[in-house]
């Protein structure tokens, strides 16, 4: 793994130089210059410019384009064009193109419309880039590339027939047997078995759209691995070429292993960050998070690799043509915006774009310049934001974000859970509940995800582990969490934990499983809880409160040792009075068990509970998201404003605000939108 290859944050720009006569590439390089960027990211949608045609390469365009920015002092990153495939490749071979589940085939006309499995297209792709690391291997502009844009961004399901067969290939290997697979796939029932390879597909249309779950799950793990060989393909002929630069992917989307991406192909992480979504995206839960939403994905950004990048901010209002009505960031909102990817753990930041485009589907996805090229206030507010980073980007450099607690999650449950209503949807209300509480009580957390390179070193960074809805939980897993709380860690599950094994079968065991000893109890009944039915509640033994619990309830049994405390019960339904939330003390530390979903006034209660020290000394109201980052026995607390008013902040002690060099305390107010980062010595 390479790092980022560099001692400060630096930011840059989205450049297309194919979209603009080649008159304004100079002035743009300049402008960019001037704002202080370093770096230009160029080339990913350009296939037809370096292969007009099968096997005719031409680099004349991008030669002149990266000399150029080259000699204006930028670095460029260079994307492979694979994201959109030429015209004329589609015509001829259009066994590329992937098919939707019904067998219908995407055209040539958006982008994405190519599957990975197609042998085809990987030949095409193993030329073309095999030409482009060659010719650019040795320019000393080129630091970098990106491979492809967004994988499983558009679609991230792949039925063509290339697809088709390769998991066929896929299965073969996996299982080795027709005996073994009928069996992971519970294939007796409904009479689905197998009795030669030829009769296996990936789920195609099925009455009620409703396939084998089993079959469905081992769908996700094909398409994921499907698109790490195609970039890894493209990263080997890169490595083989340079061994100096760098290889990233950007994005990060559904039915792809990131973390197994990162590990076995990248040099680092990079993320596109459109916080501007959380402001359009309905949200009728208590305390919308809006574009602090995107906090989450950052943090689950970070879990894949401590210190990465953002290859695409947010730099203006989104919009295509068709879809995504935006508003305006408003003033202040970029800033703060940007310093919301820093604080989560970004060490560079390239806007999207750098110029709004006068073609194609996102004329309305603003750049930070408008068509008119004028000056503008998004112009003003990134010179703003690149004087201080100037100033302040040398010292949060590979600085590491710092959280005692981490909500766990893992790709076998959130694959199987899309499918499986009876615990899918629980854990994204529970993981948001969760996230939510820990925000506006300015505790930092960390996502961690489960696999099955995780160890007992990775769990025991963390105090309290949240794992709200494990479903699948092998007994493997189950030993690492006990470990990690018989060392003193502290675990949270909640309802539908530890009843299905990997394949997403259920256990013949009493609920939870293999985690029953760890958590002191076993579920004695249960039910979903409709829409249509009143929400029953807990109550907390000590203090009465009462909080709704809907979704599902499980009653719960203690394991009659003397280990355990009932902390709630259930209220107002035919199970009363019975366990509903669980205390149990293991080994030095101990285990939470919630026969239900976690909902915002439940997991706030609950960290009450947990006692976590505060590390900021920083008193807070909801509206601010505090975050901290540490380097050589140095704290950087960030201060980030979401609201539109000013904020009042009580500093128990005398700290240096970093932006604007001022040694502060006492009674602080913080601006609209407005950032602070206050530096202080670690303990
Ligand atoms: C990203 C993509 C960019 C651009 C942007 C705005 O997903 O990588 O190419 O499309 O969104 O829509």
């Amino acid at each position: 793994m390479k790092a980022i290859g560099e001692n400060s944050v630096k930011l840059g720009v989205c450049y297309y130089p194919e979209h603009w006569p080649e008159k304004l590439w100079k002035n743009d390089y300049e402008r960019m210059k001037e704002l202080g960027f370093s770096y230009v990211r160029m080339a990913e949608f350009a296939w037809t410019i370096f292969e007009p045609e099968e096997g005719k390469f031409s680099f004349e365009l991008f030669d002149e384009a990266i000399d150029l920015a080259h000699e204006c002092g930028l670095k460029v990153i260079l994307g492979t064009p694979t994201a959109t495939p030429p015209a004329w490749l589609t015509h001829k071979y259009p066994e590329v193109l992937n098919k939707r589940q019904d067998g219908v085939q995407f055209q040539h006309g958006m982008r994405r419309h190519y599957n990975y499995n197609s042998s085809k297209y990987r030949e095409l792709t193993t030329k073309l880039v095999e030409r482009l690391a060659e010719h650019y291997k040795d320019h000393p502009g080129v630091v970098g590339w990106q491979i492809d844009n967004e994988l499983n961004c558009e679609t991230n399901e792949f039925y063509s027939t290339s697809d088709h067969n390769a998991f066929r290939q896929w299965i073969k290997e996996k299982y080795k047997s027709l005996e073994n697979l009928n069996n992971a796939w519970g294939a007796v029932f409904w009479n689905q078995t197998y009795t030669k390879w030829e009769q296996v597909f990936l789920p195609r249309p099925t009455i009620a759209n409703s396939p084998n779950p089993h079959q469905a799950l081992d769908e996700k793990k094909f398409f994921s691995d499907s698109a790490i060989s195609f970039a890894e393909l493209q990263a080997n002929i890169i490595r083989a070429a340079s061994p100096t630069q760098w290889v990233t992917t950007n994005g990060m989307f559904g039915h792809l292993d990131n973390h197994k991406l990162v590990e076995n192909v990248l040099d680092f992480y990079a993320y596109d960050s459109y916080p501007n979504f959380g402001t359009i995206i309905p949200d009728d839960t208590s305390k919308p998070l809006r574009d602090r939403k995107w906090s989450w994905n950052l943090s689950k950004v970070r879990s894949i690799c401590s210190n990465f990048a953002v290859f695409e901010q947010q730099s203006g209002p989104g919009g295509w043509v068709n879809r995504v009505e935006q508003p305006s960031p408003k003033p202040g909102q970029m800033r703060l915006w940007t310093y919301q990817s820093i604080a989560h753990g970004a060490d560079m930041i390239l806007y999207f774009r750098w110029r709004t485009s006068t073609k194609g589907s996102e004329i309305y996805w603003h750049g930070i310049n408008d068509y008119h090229n004028q000056p503008n206030r998004r112009v003003k507010e990134v010179q703003t934001i690149s004087d201080e980073i100037g100033r302040v980007g040398e010292k949060i450099f590979d600085s590491k974000y710092e959280a005692s607690a981490a909500i766990v999650h893992d790709y076998n449950n959130e694959w199987d859970g899309e499918m499986d209503t009876w615990h899918g949807p629980y854990t994204k209300k529970s993981e948001e509940s969760w996230f939510k509480a820990f925000q506006y009580n300015h505790i930092p957390v960390d996502s961690l995800h489960f696999n099955d390179r995780t160890d007992i070193k990775h769990l025991k960074e963390y105090k309290v582990l949240i794992y709200p809805h494990p479903a699948i939980l092998n007994k493997e897993y189950s030993v690492l969490l006990e470990q990690f709380v018989e060392q003193g860690g502290t675990l949270i599950v909640g309802c539908r934990s530890g009843y299905k094994d990997t394949t997403g079968q259920p256990y013949m065991m009493k609920t939870p499983g293999y985690l029953s000893e760890l958590t002191g109890v076993t579920v004695e009944d249960f039910t979903r809880i409709a829409s249509t039915q009143p929400e029953p509640h807990i109550s907390w033994n000590a203090t009465s409160e009462m909080n709704k619990a809907g979704d599902f309830n499980e009653v719960l049994a203690l394991n009659n040792s003397e280990s355990q405390i009932i902390l709630a019960r259930f209220e107002g339904t035919y199970y009363d009075k019975q366990p509903a939330l669980v205390k149990n003390a293991f080994g030095e530390g101990n285990t939470y068990y919630f026969g239900g979903v976690f909902n915002l006034e439940i997991a706030t209660n609950l960290l009450k509970e947990l006692n976590l020290d505060d590390e900021t000394n920083i008193v807070a109201p909801e509206n601010i998201e505090v975050a901290i980052r540490t380097k050589n026995e140095k704290k950087y607390i960030f201060i980030l404003n979401y609201s539109d008013e000013s904020q009042k902040l009580i500093l128990k002690k005398n700290m240096r605000e970093l932006i604007s060099d001022e040694i502060q305390s006492g009674y602080i107010e913080i601006d609209p939108f407005d950032v602070f980062i206050y530096e202080t010595e670690l303990n």
